[in-house]
């Protein structure tokens, strides 16, 4: 059994970031899943959207971003976090991040979808993997914060543990830490924390094609949900336009957004150029209009991608600004600077999540979320490209200042159980777990994907509840393991997304239904 101040889940940005101030105030636990680098972070090509230019200001950011959040972000998130934005990226500067600049010495700034203006800073096409290096760096210097790695966290403890009813409309569900899995041990430990902040990433696997690497399971916002805390628009989830179209390959490959903003343009097999007839922003619209754009495309000539074609600028300075992008796409035959490179929409980023407050307050008191776990407000209905790495260390931020008032209130009862997995035996079936999570991504794929409907949601629903009482029988007759958790919480994610996208009787943003193509006139957040 352990017991820490500060208990974070995951290891990108936004857990990284709270470590690092929490541990002037006390011990701080990180548990993360895998290895310690691996998270949604670093894998971001593009950047840190922030306002940095002379010519541009806080008013355009915020503008922008509400335009893409589509009415339904909270103004005054919005606010905070593109204010607040260049203070908390002059720390993560100081930590040692060289983003890149231009011969004159001033940042490189790229553009992307939805963005008035050039403000996304980046280091390279690799910016994600050089701010977790970085922030890396930092935590193993400090003392008063010690990493778990393949630590897989089951369950968040909360009075239902202690034999107390527990349900949605309890009213001070408590947060006492969580019961986490050693998988080198093959063995489930007791970690009690005064206050406790899920920054464990977003939930793209719970479709069959995705950026985001296979850890991306949604375990956090499962874990809240099975503890009755709430979960907000869980709907809106964006489909990344430019996905490497090469079959078999998963998770798939990312090319940035950044590409589009260097000149990229999205083109027909037979060469024409198509985002004009949809929107006049072309290539550069904001993402969910071009995954739309592409997904019509690809239905219409029966296509499984559309091209994106870089041509049009000089080979050096591609290389100079995607060296990654041109190495993985010569990897498999595609020189980007003559070749059309095909590319294909893939669940990218959950812009729901856990709901919480302008401190990332979960609805479970000493419980915080942060970064694409959490639901604070600044995405409305559509994330503008390259807010969330600026969104997590100002909530990072936001957390620390409440959690260190907090922890020293925090109570922790005494009786609190171990884990109790009397009565299961070790599966030799574990091939069903394979089968199920396939069927689940299948299904989500295939109705609940960019264009829904009623009838597809239905048919989605109809086959989930099927695979959600196969896989609870199977977890209540075995042992935990890794692969049987994650099947549980990509389940019960995809329950929430599609329950909430039933809800929603309107197309905005990222939920575009056939049933109700138009906005509603009220503005309405789901909450489950
Ligand atoms: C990209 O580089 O296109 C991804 C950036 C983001 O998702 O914000």
């Amino acid at each position: 059994m352990k017991k820490v101040d500060f208990l974070v889940i995951g290891s990108g940005i936004a857990g990284l970031s709270f470590a690092l101030k929490a541990a002037k105030h006390g011990k701080v636990l990180i548990v993360t899943k895998s290895n310690e680098d691996e998270s949604n972070t670093k894998y971001a090509q593009g950047g840190v959207a922030v306002v940095v230019d002379k010519d541009d200001s806080f008013e355009k950011h915020i503008e922008d971003t509400l335009i893409a959040g589509d009415g339904l972000c909270d103004p005054e998130i919005v606010e905070i976090v593109v204010k607040e934005g260049p203070q908390r990226i002059e720390e993560i500067i100081d930590y040692g991040i060289n983003f890149d600049k231009n011969q004159t010495g001033v940042y490189d700034l790229a553009k992307e979808g939805g963005h008035s203006e050039h403000r996304v800073l980046h280091y390279k096409d690799v910016t994600g993997y050089e701010i977790e290096s970085v922030l890396l760096k930092q935590i193993h210097k400090n003392e008063n914060i010690e990493i778990l790695t393949h630590y897989f966290c089951l369950e968040l403890i909360t009075q239902h543990h202690l034999g107390k009813h527990v349900d949605k409309s309890t009213e001070d569900i408590n947060c006492y830490g969580i019961y986490a899995f050693n998988t080198e041990l093959n063995d489930v430990e007791k970690i009690l924390a005064n206050v406790t902040i899920l920054a464990s990433g977003g939930a793209g696997h719970i479709y069959s094609s995705t950026t985001n690497p296979v850890i991306a399971t949604g375990d956090g916002m499962a874990m809240v949900y099975r503890a009755k805390g709430k979960l907000r628009n869980m709907e809106f989830i964006q489909f990344h336009p430019t996905a490497l179209y090469h079959p078999g390959e998963y998770p798939a490959f990312l090319i940035s957004e950044a590409v589009r903003g260097f000149g990229g343009v999205l083109r027909r097999k037979n060469g024409d150029e198509f985002m004009y007839e949809y929107d006049k922003r072309g290539s550069l619209a904001p993402r969910d209009i071009v995954a739309r754009a592409i997904d019509s495309e690809m239905k219409k000539s029966g296509e499984d991608f559309v091209y994106l074609d870089i041509r049009n600028r000089k080979k050096a300075d591609i290389l100079a600004h995607f060296p990654n992008i041109y190495a993985k796409c010569l990897s498999i035959g595609i020189d980007m600077t003559k070749d059309l490179i095909p590319v294909t929409p893939a669940a990218h980023y959950m812009c729901g999540g856990i709901m919480v407050d302008e401190y990332g307050r979960s609805s479970i008191k000493n419980l915080y979320a942060c970064g694409e776990c959490s639901s604070t407000g600044l995405h409305g209905a559509n994330r503008l490209a390259s807010n969330s790495l600026l969104e997590a260390p100002v909530f990072a931020h936001r957390i620390y200042l409440d959690a260190i008032e907090q922890f020293k209130s925090s109570v922790i009862p005494d009786d609190i159980p171990e884990w109790n997995d009397h009565g299961v035996t070790q599966s030799n079936e574990d091939i069903l777990v394979t089968h199920n999570l396939r069927e689940t991504q299948k299904l989500m794929s295939d109705y609940v994907g960019i264009v829904r409907s009623d009838f597809r949601l239905d048919r989605a629903m109809r086959r989930l509840y099927l695979l959600h009482q196969e896989t609870e029988d199977f977890y209540k007759a075995n042992k935990v393991s890794v692969k049987l958790c994650e099947l549980r919480n990509v389940i019960q994610v995809a329950y929430v997304v599609i329950k909430s996208a039933m809800a929603r009787k309107e197309s905005r943003g990222l939920h575009y239904t056939t049933d109700y193509p138009s906005h509603a006139e009220q503005l309405t957040d789901t909450i489950f």
